[in-house]
This record gives structure tokens, C-alpha cells and sequence, in this order.
């Protein structure tokens, strides 16, 4: 039994987590390591009551009690002491259905289940308003960095008009390294096995299937729609070729996998590719494994926030912190309802119709004329170039890399321009095409 400072008997809240992993185990320690701390902050007594593993004899970070492991969930999810259910098993199933019966039986879930959340978030944080439990997942973006709670709370009086992001450290390690020492991908990505910042099924990452999970949570909350990660355009790091980090960075661009919503009239734009980022920005100079969220706020302006993204040390700060946040508003007594503000609907423009800058690298023949025949193809789509540059003479292929940059033009056309230069005889392929951020 805790007393607070006053001699008065702590209530206690029963915790329960479903995982016991990377972050799992970084979170049940800090509850029983810190719990006489955490507990006179929140005024009640935080307790850690059962921890679902699949493999309760596997070696842990942590010597925990052989006691507080099960395999069995029902001693979690049926357990009247337990007040809060923070799952931490990751994936779609079954980390959903456990969710959903926590909820159902009135409990408090916190997760950091990015893929859970961009795909039914919405539906369960309805089912939580009708069970009046409070669904909190901050951890689901961006692990360490608060961001999710600032968007909903001190930007709250703001219109967002964009967010820009790095949400993914594996892919800004790997570009990182393409950057500063000209690695192929293939090489750049062994590396970032090595060092266990990537998976050894990379694909979520490197695809940028994580990155539409984060930027559909961070857009619905931020445009207070349901977007969901398949109306958001995706294109992955894995095609990129280290001489498009050089020319880039003559040109004055980084290359940076970003996540990108903005508003255009009645409709947003939500997209994840490999984009060049002015050398003057905030985003271009994120580095290796560290996430970066720019917020542009009608009121606030430019925001930036800015940490590491990923690991048990971030994650388990931000989860205990929403362990708190609901605790504290038991301990109070207070009224616990999720917010659910996507109360509009905003349609997502389709990548075809977006209007942006474009880099590309065209391979053509050394020979006379080549230029006049790329500008006349360009001009019939209406696309206005803004650069042009010849690079890397092969005098024994007779070939050159043609670098051209565009001003802002429309995505179809840029794609059938692409593709009728392609088939012209004296070019010999289109070598990168990425867009330009501005
Ligand atoms: N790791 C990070 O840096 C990070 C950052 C942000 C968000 N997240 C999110 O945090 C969550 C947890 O990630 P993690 O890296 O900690 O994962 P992890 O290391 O793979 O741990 C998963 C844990 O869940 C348990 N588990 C998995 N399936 C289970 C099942 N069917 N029944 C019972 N237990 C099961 C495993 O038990 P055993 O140990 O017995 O195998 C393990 O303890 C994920 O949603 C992830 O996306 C992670």
C-alpha cells in the first residue's frame, strides 16, 4: 500500500502490458524501477500488475519477476485490477483484437502501434468514447518526440497548412550515408543492418510503408480528416542512385525521404518519396537515424520539431508519459474522453493532378541536337525548365548525364514527358526522376 505525502492512502492503478520486447521491457522497468516517483506524481499508486510474452523463459534486458509474466492475455484483459492496458506487440493482429476487448472492458489503452492507428484509429477511438476510456498513442509517431499531443493542444487555435517530415530513421541513415560517402544503396542499407537500425526485411522501411502509417496519423490530426495510409502516394528510397546525392548538393539540394501533407484549397496533398530539399532548410540538415517534423501553423508559422525517432529509451518516455497522463486523470476522478476531432472531409488530391518541381538525370548520346530534342518534348507538355546542366562526359561511350530541373509542373505531365524522352533514340535511359520541395 503507497501513502502520499499527507499520510492518506494512495489509490492504486493496475497496469497491464502485452509485449515485453525492445520497448516493452524499457517501459515495465521504468514503472517498477521509478513507481514510488511516478506514483506522488500522478497521486496515485501506478502498478505494474501482469506483462504477456509469448516466451516467458526468454532472457530479458531486465531481471523482472518470474511472476508478472503470462502467456495467457485473458489474465490481462479479464483482470479487474488492471486499469490501464498498454500494448506493445506490434503489427495488425493480434495487437488489434486485444486492444478492441480492452477497450470493450473499460480499460485505458496506450499503444505505439503506428500501423493499428493509421489504419483503425479512428474506429478505435470511437469505441473508446463509447466505453469512456481514453485511447493515447503518441509513442505511434516519432517515438521520442512529442508531437501528436502538441498538434492537438498548443497548436489547437493554428489552421495547419503543411507538414513536412523525416519519420523514419532507417531511410535517413541509409541516405545519409549515400550522401556524405557516395555508398551504393545496397551497400549503405548492409550497414544499416549491421548496425540494427534496419530489419533484416527492410521492405516496410525502405518502401516507405512506415513513413504513410506516420504522415496518415500526423495529417488526419492535423487536418482533422481520416486519411488513410492508401490514399497517400508512396514511393521508396530504393531505386536512388549516389549520383543524385552529388549533383543534388551542387545544385543545392539534399536528398531526404519525405512525408509530406499541405492543404490546397479544399483538398490536401499526402505523399512519401524521395525528395530534394533545399540545402537551407531545417529538414536538409536532419542526419542519420534522428526524425524531424516541420509544422506550418497559420498562426504559429514554422515549427520544428526534432529527436531521435526510434529506440527503447525515446519510445518508453513517451509511452510511460501517456501512462501518466491517463493515470493522473483517474487518480483525479476526471472525466476521460479521446478526442476525436476528424470531423471534416477532405478529399486527397491524386498524385497525377500534384504540381511540384522535378529533378531528373537523363543518360543520352553525345551528339549534336540532343538538347533541342529534350527541350521541344518538355515544352509540348508545358513543362518550363529552370536548370540545365551537362555532367560526365564518357568520351569512349559517347554518352553524357543530362541534370534538368523544372519549374513547378503538373505530376501527368511530367510522367508522359519522362516517357516520351525515354523512347527517344538518343537518350539511352531516364536515370532518376525525383521531386524537388520548395
Ligand atoms: N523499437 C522501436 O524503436 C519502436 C519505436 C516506436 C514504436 N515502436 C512500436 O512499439 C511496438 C513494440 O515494438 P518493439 O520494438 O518493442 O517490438 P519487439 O521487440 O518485437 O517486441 C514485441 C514483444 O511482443 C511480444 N509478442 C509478440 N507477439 C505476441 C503474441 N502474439 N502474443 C504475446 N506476445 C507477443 C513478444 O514476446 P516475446 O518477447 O516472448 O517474443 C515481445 O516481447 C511496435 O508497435 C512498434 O512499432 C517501436
Amino acid at each position: 500500500m503507497l501513502y502520499d505525502s499527507q499520510g492518506l492512502i494512495m489509490r492504486e492503478i493496475g497496469v497491464g502490458l502485452l509485449g515485453l520486447g525492445v520497448v516493452g521491457s524499457e517501459v515495465a522497468n521504468i514503472l517498477l524501477q521509478r513507481s514510488g516517483r511516478l506514483s506522488e506524481q500522478v497521486g496515485a499508486s501506478v502498478s505494474v500488475k501482469r506483462i504477456l510474452v509469448r516466451d516467458p523463459n526468454k532472457q530479458r534486458p531486465f531481471p523482472f519477476p518470474a511472476t508478472l509474466l503470462t502467456t495467457d492475455v485473458s489474465e490481462i484483459l479479464g483482470d479487474p485490477s488492471i486499469d490501464i492496458v498498454v500494448e506493445l506487440i506490434g503489427g495488425e493482429q493480434p495487437a488489434l483484437d486485444y486492444m478492441k476487448k480492452a477497450i470493450t472492458n473499460c480499460k485505458h489503452v496506450v499503444t505505439a502501434n503506428k500501423e493499428v492507428i493509421a489504419k483503425m484509429g479512428f474506429k478505435m477511438l470511437s469505441l473508446a468514447a463509447q466505453h469512456g476510456v481514453d485511447l493515447r498513442y503518441e509513442a505511434s509517431v516519432c517515438s521520442g518526440i512529442p508531437i501528436l499531443s502538441p498538434l492537438q493542444q498548443d497548436l489547437a487555435a493554428n489552421e495547419i497548412n503543411a507538414i513536412r517530415a523525416i519519420v523514419n530513421g532507417t531511410t535517413n541513415y541509409i541516405l545519409t550515408k549515400m550522401a556524405r560517402e557516395g555508398l551504393p544503396y545496397e551497400q549503405a542499407l548492409r550497414q544499416a543492418q549491421e548496425l540494427g537500425y534496419a530489419e533484416t526485411d527492410p521492405t516496410n522501411d525502405v518502401e516507405g510503408i512506415d513513413a504513410t502509417y506516420k504522415l496518415a496519423i500526423l495529417a488526419s490530426l492535423a487536418f482533422h480528416t481520416p486519411v488513410r495510409p492508401s490514399s497517400i502516394y508512396r514511393q521508396g528510397i530504393s531505386g536512388l542512385d549516389p549520383k543524385d546525392f552529388t549533383y543534388a548538393h551542387e545544385l543545392g539540394y539534399s536528398v531526404k525521404l519525405l512525408a509530406i501533407a499541405k492543404r490546397q484549397g479544399d483538398a490536401l496533398e499526402a505523399r512519401v518519396h524521395p525528395t530534394l530539399t533545399s540545402l537551407e532548410t531545417q529538414l536538409a540538415t536532419v542526419d542519420g537515424v534522428y526524425n524531424a517534423v516541420q509544422i506550418e501553423g497559420d498562426l504559429v508559422g514554422t515549427l520544428m520539431f526534432y529527436g531521435r525517432g526510434a529506440g527503447g529509451g525515446p519510445t518508453s518516455s513517451t509511452v510511460v508519459a501517456d501512462v501518466l497522463t491517463i493515470a493522473r486523470s483517474i487518480a483525479m476522478e476526471g472525466i476521460i474522453r479521446p478526442r476525436i476531432e476528424l470531423n471534416r472531409r477532405i478529399p486527397v488530391i491524386p498524385m497525377a493532378d500534384i504540381q511540384t518541381r522535378y529533378y531528373f538525370r537523363l543518360s543520352v548520346a553525345d551528339q549534336p541536337g540532343v538538347l533541342a530534342q529534350i527541350a521541344r518534348v518538355l515544352g509540348d507538355h508545358r513543362i518550363s525548365i529552370s536548370s540545365v546542366i551537362q555532367k560526365e562526359l564518357d568520351p569512349d561511350a559517347q554518352t553524357a548525364q543530362v541534370v534538368i530541373l523544372t519549374h513547378p509542373s503538373v505530376e501527368q505531365s511530367v510522367q508522359s514527358a519522362v516517357a516520351e524522352l525515354a523512347a527517344l533514340p538518343l537518350i539511352n535511359h531516364v536515370g532518376a526522376l525525383i521531386r524537388v520541395e520548395h
